[in-house]
């Protein structure tokens, strides 16, 4: 064997070893939930995922700060899940739904606001253990597109400068958007993807009421009934079409949700594109209408009628008047097989929470197992 060819063999074998990412988002309000439904960092299975991301801070005083009241005691709980698994990595992600998208354009845009912020950050994540930051700035329009390259290319800048003997730098990741819309106003993906180590790539919520028909929020492929813009939504279109604008596939995470987009059927048909009423009625714990956490699922199949849409490699399920597409034990194993296809960095959950973190909703598939089936997938030969 020549030296190059046993060299490249040896490339060959150290890539076939290299492990997925398996990155998992926390959120913090999950812990209000009642009864069962109720999460904090001490319900998660440390050896779960290589990555967990703790959902949201604020930006305050143009600083990073805390979101919730007891955010630094469960910080401490999280990353304590460390010193019995040294090789997992925790993020703090700052921003959400809930932050304002508004907000963050006012503070990225100012130069002065922007330094504050991103001085602010490496001190905050150093002292409560945190081995990166997320940025879910949800999302950035056209003026932002920008600012927000200037934003990861100063924070990466920063992170690099920062690092000291002993210790790690800094990861930096973002959550971006799957839909072509947002991708295309929002954000230079071919630039911020040099600067981030990940991209947490969205691929849900591809689906909702504003349709007014039924329709999976998270599928693999493009549906038969999907024409003009609905073409693009799905997941498979969403992680060419980053590829395509230069995003890495070593970078990029595919998201899969632990969570169903439900509606309430206007009529007795029940089909993928039947008329609806409006959002699916609130789950047991998550109270919020049009979404259902897969325990909350699990509980909803009782009685329910389950059908598998042909081509898109997803299920869904009625019961009543109520529609319901979700994520289950096949389908996650089908996006876990199409992103090693595409030798994508790993795959990113959204939510453990969501999951049946306590393994008592679910039959007997234990604690996560949504996850967990995530988990196996990724490590299959
Ligand atoms: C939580 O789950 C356990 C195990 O399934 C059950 O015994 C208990 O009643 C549940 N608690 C509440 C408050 O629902
Ligand atoms: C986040 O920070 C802003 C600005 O300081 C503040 O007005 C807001 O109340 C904070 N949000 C929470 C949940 O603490």
């Amino acid at each position: 064997m020549t030296l190059q060819l046993a060299g490249f063999v040896v490339l060959m074998l150290l890539q076939s070893c290299s492990a997925y990412k398996l990155v998992c988002y926390y959120t913090s309000w999950s812990q209000y939930r009642e009864g069962n439904g109720s999460c904090i960092p001490d319900d998660i299975d440390r050896s779960l995922c290589t990555h967990i991301i703790y959902s949201f801070a604020n930006i305050s005083d143009n600083k990073i700060s805390t979101w919730e009241w007891n955010d630094v005691s469960l910080y401490g709980t999280l990353n304590a899940l460390k010193t019995r698994n040294p090789k997992l990595k925790t993020l703090l992600s700052v921003g959400g739904w809930r932050f304002g998208a508004e907000r963050f354009s006012r503070i990225i845009s100012n130069a002065q606001s922007r330094k504050t912020f991103i001085q602010s950050v490496a001190p905050f994540l150093r002292t409560y253990g945190f081995d990166g930051l997320d940025l879910a700035w949800l999302y950035p329009g056209p003026r932002d597109k920008q600012d927000f390259t200037t934003l990861i290319k100063e924070l990466k800048a920063e992170f690099t400068k920062e690092v000291q003997p002993g210790t790690e730098k800094l990861l930096l990741s973002a959550a971006v958007s799957a839909g072509k819309v947002a991708i295309d106003s929002g954000y230079d993906i071919a630039q911020i993807a040099q600067h981030l180590d990940f991209i947490n790539l969205m691929t849900y919520d591809f689906h909702g009421v504003w349709r007014h028909v039924t329709g999976h929020h998270s599928p693999l492929f493009r549906g038969q009934e999907d024409t003009g813009s609905d073409r693009f939504s799905n997941v498979a279109y969403a992680v060419g079409y980053m590829l395509r604008l230069g995003a890495p596939a070593s970078k990029l995470v595919m998201g899969i949700p632990t969570f169903g987009k439900s509606f309430t059927l206007a009529s007795s048909e029940s089909r993928v594109g039947a008329p609806i009423a409006g959002p699916g009625l609130p789950g047991r714990f998550t109270k919020e209408e049009g979404t259902l956490a897969y325990y909350e699922i699990c509980d909803f199949l009782r009685g329910a009628e389950v059908h598998r849409i042909p081509g898109q490699q997803v299920p869904f399920a009625t019961r009543g008047n109520q529609w319901v597409g979700y994520d289950d034990l096949e389908s996650v194993k089908n996006k876990v097989k199409y992103l090693k296809n595409k030798q994508l960095a790993g795959a990113m959950v959204w939510a453990l929470d969501l999951d049946d973190f306590q393994g008592s909703f679910c039959w007997q598939n234990g604690r996560f197992p949504l996850t967990n089936a995530i988990k196996e997938a990724l490590a299959a030969p």
